[in-house]
């Protein structure tokens, strides 16, 4: 069995790393993301998005993984072991997957703790504030480092082996995510008309609900270890002999 996750800023909520749309608290709330995750904001005003990374790479490090993320890391190896097989895809660009003990996760929109340089484009980790003298690890050049994320008017990365994935996945998991932004709120879309069956856990139905075959609605950390112990247990018993 091969099943296909994405998941959303609502799987590190209760990591304590606050989501972007949830009323009143969402970081685009109270941010302007044209002003600070966009390729223009960061060439007028490269010393306030690099802040604002600054700010949350800071945040990243005090956080750690909830029972959600060591659910699915715990999930990963119990489908390997059934000669199943767990693709993560995340629109986070937080670690926590990682740290819980998921590998080959997809990082989608980037990686908060990797740097890019915009010089000889490598990518290396990255755990401290990035400063107008940040010196890159590969080349040397001073002042060419911007955080290794995806703004709007990027493209997503690993965006040719999703879309090889995605239509051959038994299942179709979204976690936490609002279906408010393309192209991973469409992955639903392209489950469906490839006849893979969908489910959605989130806290509130996301933007996309009605496309999603079933549906629980409750905190990832509840929902989603109660969801993964469902489908083993009835991956199990379809091999009992
Ligand atoms: P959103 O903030 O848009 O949506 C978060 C979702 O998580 C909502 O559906 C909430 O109901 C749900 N949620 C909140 N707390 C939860 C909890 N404890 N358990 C389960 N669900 C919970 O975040 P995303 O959909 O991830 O992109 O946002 C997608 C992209 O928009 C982000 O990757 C980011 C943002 O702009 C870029 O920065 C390029």
């Amino acid at each position: 069995m091969h099943i296909f996750i994405l998941t959303g800023a609502g799987i590190s909520a209760e990591s304590g790393l606050g989501t972007f749309r949830d009323a009143g608290t969402g970081l685009w709330a109270r941010f302007d993301p044209m002003k600070l995750a966009t390729p223009e904001a960061f060439q007028q005003r490269p010393a306030e998005v690099q802040a604002f990374y600054n700010w949350r790479r800071q945040n990243l490090l005090t956080a750690s993984p909830n029972p959600a993320h060591l659910a699915l890391a715990r999930f990963g190896d119990a489908l390997y072991r059934r000669s199943g097989r767990l693709t993560l895809v995340t629109q986070n660009i937080d670690d926590l997957h990682e740290r819980a003990g998921s590998g080959d996760v997809l990082h989608m929109h980037g990686e908060l703790l990797k740097a890019r340089c915009l010089d000889c484009h490598a990518v290396t980790a990255w755990r401290e504030d990035i400063a107008t003298h940040s010196r890159c690890a590969a080349c040397g050049h001073i002042g060419a480092l911007r955080p290794h994320v995806v703004w709007f008017g990027e493209t997503p990365l690993y965006l040719d082996l999703i879309a090889e994935w995605l239509p051959t996945a038994d299942l179709f998991l979204a976690i936490g995510t609002s279906g408010a932004v393309y192209p991973a709120a469409g992955f639903v879309a392209t489950a469906r008309r490839h006849g893979v069956p969908t489910c959605e856990i989130n806290l509130d139905p996301a933007d996309n609900a009605s496309l999603f075959d079933q549906a629980f609605y409750g905190p990832a950390s509840d929902a989603v270890p109660a969801w993964c112990e469902r489908i083993l247990a009835r991956l199990d018993a379809s091999r009992a002999p």
